[in-house]
């Protein structure tokens, strides 16, 4: 048997349902923060992200789908693509390339499926699901202010609020500047240098390269070194030390609750400043429902002008997963699944183009046109048509004979009460609508 590909995973119906209410809701929810929708391609050139998440990070060193992509002729030249495993690097070169900045300050969202070469777990898989959003635009355009920091916060609270995801913990801390970061880099190299032979392979290497991708470590036997190392909160400079002020002043104004976690440094390279998670105590090992923070630099280091920029993503199977474990019956996918309104059955032979007649004048009727209509088959006797339109939990059965066909009206049942009327074609599509 061909089954799906290791870390990936079919979306059945009803589950379906509970993706799109969790879509439907972070639509609107983005339209009142008047963000707009961009997408991105799946694969980019291999180097936007080498450059972007960076070479050190566990994403772009071991977790990356890559492969060389040969031209086809003289003009389509050979290159190394990967399937993106974020989309902020994509986004920020979209900026880039498309002069975004005439726009001012954007404010875009994205839905998407991302690919990492992870060990798959639950709430960790190779395909997953992003719903992300970027702020981002030239400095004059205000995209420095710790009052978009604090905007996306409070956008976030709203968004988990609307779904339904209950007891969430925002987690935030201030990763400063290059500056601030070549400095704490420094005083982890040194602490590092008499225990790193103690820690794990990565940890080894990360203590020469890029020692702060050490607290990625989620080695156990390493935590205990972890904890005792610096915190980068010591090296912020004053400007960072502001900015991170000003975000927690703005938090506690809009009564956003919040931990300050010194030890949250996010495991991308990109991030400046505000870096946070949201975890949710129901995910197990996997507890970050999303991440996020700024990344001034992100632009820059893509070839393009200064465009400070900050962004978060949702990973939406951790998300639907949460509330799919929540006690509360109102977000089962079965409960969101709407069920036929009509169920219609035609009976006997040559009445399925009588009864597809019927569908079509109900689906084009202003008042039944967003009806859920299931249309039977001629083949099937009364009893299996009533079974069909009981197992799909339909609220109405709909007869169409040779009887009704002559007589123009026909036989309608409310299934729940056992309630039939006889109903005239031209009043079909009222009483059906009627709740
Ligand atoms: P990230 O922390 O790598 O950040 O991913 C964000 C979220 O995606 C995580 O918190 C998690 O919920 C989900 N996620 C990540 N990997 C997996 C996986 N293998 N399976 C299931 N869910 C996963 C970013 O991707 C940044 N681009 C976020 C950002 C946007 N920062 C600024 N703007």
């Amino acid at each position: 048997m061909i089954k799906s590909p290791r870390g990936t995973r079919d979306l059945l119906p009803p589950d379906t349902a509970l993706w799109n209410f969790v879509e439907a809701t972070v639509r609107d929810v983005f339209r009142a923060y008047n963000f707009h929708e961009i997408r991105t391609p799946i694969f980019e050139s291999t180097e936007l992200f080498a450059r972007g998440v960076g070479e050190d990070t566990d994403i772009v060193s071991k977790e990356m789908f890559t492969w060389e992509d040969r031209g086809r002729a003289e003009s389509d030249r050979g290159q190394s693509l990967t399937l993106r495993p974020e989309n902020t690097a994509g986004v920020v070169r979209a900026y880039i390339e498309h002069k975004l900045w005439d726009r001012g300050l954007n404010k875009l969202f994205y839905i998407g499926p991302q690919f990492r070469r992870e060990r798959p777990q639950k709430g960790r898989y190779r395909q997953f699901y992003q719903i992300g959003a970027e702020v981002i635009g030239p400095t004059t355009a205000g995209s420095q202010s710790p009052a978009r920091d604090a905007e996306i916060l409070e956008l976030l609270a709203t968004l988990l609020d609307r779904v339904g995801i209950k007891n969430w913990t925002l987690e935030l801390n201030s990763v400063g500047c290059p500056a601030d970061r070549a400095k704490f880099n420094e005083a982890l190299r040194q602490a590092l240098a008499p225990v790193a032979a103690k820690m794990c392979a990565d940890c080894q290497r990360r203590a020469v390269t890029n020692p702060l991708r050490v607290f990625d470590c989620k080695v156990p036997e390493d935590q205990p070194i972890i904890d005792t190392l610096p915190t980068i909160g010591q090296f912020l400079d004053e400007d960072c030390r502001a900015h991170h002020a000003e975000v927690k002043n703005i938090l506690d104004a809009v009564q956003i609750p919040y931990t300050e976690n010194p030890r949250l440094v996010r495991g991308l390279d990109y991030y400046t400043r505000t870096a946070f998670e949201f975890t949710h105590g129901g995910l197990g090992a996997q507890n970050a429902i999303l991440g996020g923070g700024r990344y001034d630099g992100l632009s820059e280091a893509l070839g393009g002008p200064a465009a400070p920029g900050i962004g978060f993503a949702i990973g939406e199977d951790r998300l639907v997963l949460s509330l799919a474990e929540s006690t509360d019956s109102l977000q089962s996918p079965k409960s969101i699944a709407r069920k036929p309104d009509v169920y219609i059955a035609p009976l006997g032979a040559g009445m399925n183009s009588e009864a597809a007649r019927v569908a079509r004048e109900l689906r084009r009727h202003d008042l039944a046109a967003d009806l859920v209509i299931e249309l039977g088959d001629e083949s099937f006797r009364l009893k299996k048509s009533f079974e069909a339109a009981d197992k799909l939990g339909a609220r109405y059965i709909l007869i169409v004979g040779e009887n009704e066909v002559k007589a123009d009206a026909f036989a309608l049942k409310h299934l729940a009460s056992g309630e039939q009327v006889t109903v005239p074609r031209g009043e079909l599509a009222q009483r059906i609508s009627q709740k």
